[in-house]
């Protein structure tokens, strides 16, 4: 609750009030980052990085369910070819989300070649950047953990993968792909 009705919140209406007046107003939230997306000068786009979270956290909260363990079997069957195995997608994928220097995310996506690969990513910058399908994103911006681990990041990087995976969304999301 706090993340979603204190963080995420902050990110629609810093957004709403950055919004006023550009002609983005109407854009949804996937044009506003793509057309706002400039590698170059991210640290002073307030509008991209506050659509950008926008757009994550939206995507955070569907990807988050009860399923636990149970992956779809075709989904599973690609972790295991791109990965190896189960374990070793969520090993690398905790790699990737403590290895992202300060805030950030980590994501599985589905790559514009087709593969599925772990990406990690500063700040808000996501897969829509890269032409890539967002499968499965964890936000490892420290308010995202902090009450509940601490600086504990690889826990609850490892519990995020463990229990609140909608392997259902990620399903959705793989398709038929
Ligand atoms: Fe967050």
């Amino acid at each position: 609750e706090y993340h979603h009705d204190i963080h995420h919140k902050e990110y629609v209406d810093n957004g709403n009030n950055l919004l006023k007046g550009t002609g983005w107003e109407n854009k949804t939230l996937e044009e506003i980052i793509l057309g706002t997306y400039d590698a170059k000068s991210i640290a002073q786009n307030g509008i991209f990085n506050n659509i950008s979270q926008l757009w994550n956290h939206n995507q955070f909260w569907e990807m988050m369910g009860t399923s636990g363990k149970n992956i779809p079997s075709h989904v599973e069957s690609r972790i295991k070819d791109s990965f190896g195995s189960v374990e070793k997608f969520k090993e690398e994928s905790c790699a990737a989300g403590d290895g992202q220097f300060g805030s950030g995310w980590c994501w599985l996506v589905l790559d514009t070649d087709g593969c599925l690969k772990i990406t990690n990513a500063d700040n808000g910058v996501n897969p829509l950047c890269f032409n890539q399908v967002a499968l499965l994103g964890c936000d490892v911006l420290e308010h995202s953990y902090y009450f509940d681990f601490r600086n504990k990041r690889p826990v609850y990087l490892a519990n995020f993968l463990e229990k609140l995976v909608n392997w259902e969304n990620v399903a959705e999301r793989l398709g038929s792909k």
